[in-house]
């Protein structure tokens, strides 16, 4: 299976044996409509793949890694952790960078890092090196967070690993993927989404309204999202297409109620297959590791 190279919060990649049993065997075009990381689309059976997500800057990244050679990729990273003198523990162990693995490379990092973040906040051309730097600066940051301030500046500070070989496979192999399929990446706000009566399918993972993540803050996902979102398939049900929406109905003492009266009032046209997610989502960053989340797929087939 193929894993998103982004190590995405919310990825789904720990749930897919879960989820894609569940998907239909004759799909023409898979809509990805919030695609993040990818972890979904790239391991449906489809004629063809739309990504999109409303985060520009991950949906040019994506672009920029399939529509440049795998190997040139690869060299740009390789020089820009080299020009920034960031750590290579493939290449010299922990103990060259005078660290422990458990403890992690941010002491030795962290100067390199923020250097390459602020030149990357001041950079004004949004070339593939642009994009390039943005690749390495989440590999190096705390938890590949993604998250930028008001003023647009990637404002994550450095984390504890390094552009490992398990991070170079999961690059490699998202590139070979997405260089031999036949995938299309849209930067859409999913209302703006057009469907094809009869022809896609669509899956949605949008954040979750009662647990926290980099792209729910400063009213990133809000009720009228919801609500929205929930009309949105509503529509597209009405109109011949399938789709299935991951969510979870309770989590850590909160429910989303919105959700759970939407199901409430469909239960003739909508099916709720209950996931089992142990603790939750390590991605979230949860202080209670005995809560659960009751995750779900809800289908209209
Ligand atoms: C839970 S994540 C998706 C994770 C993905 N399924 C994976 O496995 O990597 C939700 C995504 O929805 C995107 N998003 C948030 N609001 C959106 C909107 N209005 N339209 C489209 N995408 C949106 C976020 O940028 C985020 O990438």
């Amino acid at each position: 299976m193929i894993e998103s190279p982004l190590n995405y919060t919310g990825g789904k990649y720990r749930l897919l044996p879960q989820i894609l049993p569940h998907f239909p065997n004759d799909i023409n075009r898979f809509v990805d409509i919030f695609c993040g990381g990818c972890n979904v689309g790239c391991n449906v059976e489809a004629d063809n793949i739309v990504f999109n997500d409303n985060n520009t800057m991950i949906i040019s990244l994506f672009n920029v890694l399939r529509d440049n050679p795998k190997d040139e990729t690869l060299l740009a990273i390789e020089r820009i952790i080299k020009k920034y003198k960031l750590s290579n523990v493939n290449k010299n162990g922990y103990e060259f960078y005078s660290c422990k693995s458990g403890e992690g490379l941010a002491d030795y990092n962290r100067p390199y890092f923020n250097q390459l973040r602020d030149d990357f906040n001041k950079r004004k051309r949004k070339d593939r090196y642009y994009y390039y730097m943005f690749y390495v600066l989440v590999v190096y940051a705390f938890n590949n967070q993604i998250r930028f301030n008001s003023k647009g500046e990637y404002n994550l500070p450095v984390g504890k690993r390094d552009f490992n070989n398990q991070m170079r496979r999961k690059l490699t192999e998202f590139i070979d993927y997405i260089q031999n399929h036949e995938v299309l990446f849209t930067n859409l706000d999913f209302r703006r989404f057009e469907l094809n009566e009869n022809t896609d399918f669509i899956y949605a993972d949008p954040p979750y309204l009662i647990t926290c993540a980099s792209y729910n803050e400063n009213d990133g996902w809000n009720e009228t999202m919801e609500r929205d979102l929930l009309e949105y398939l509503d529509q597209a049900s009405d109109n011949g297409i399938r789709f299935a929406l991951s969510n979870v109905l309770r989590s850590k003492g909160k429910e989303n109620r919105i959700l759970i009266d939407w199901i409430n009032a469909n239960v003739h046209r909508y099916r709720v297959i209950e996931l089992d997610y142990g603790y939750g989502n390590s991605n979230y960053h949860t202080k209670d590791k005995t809560s659960k989340s009751e995750e779900v797929l809800i289908v209209n087939y």
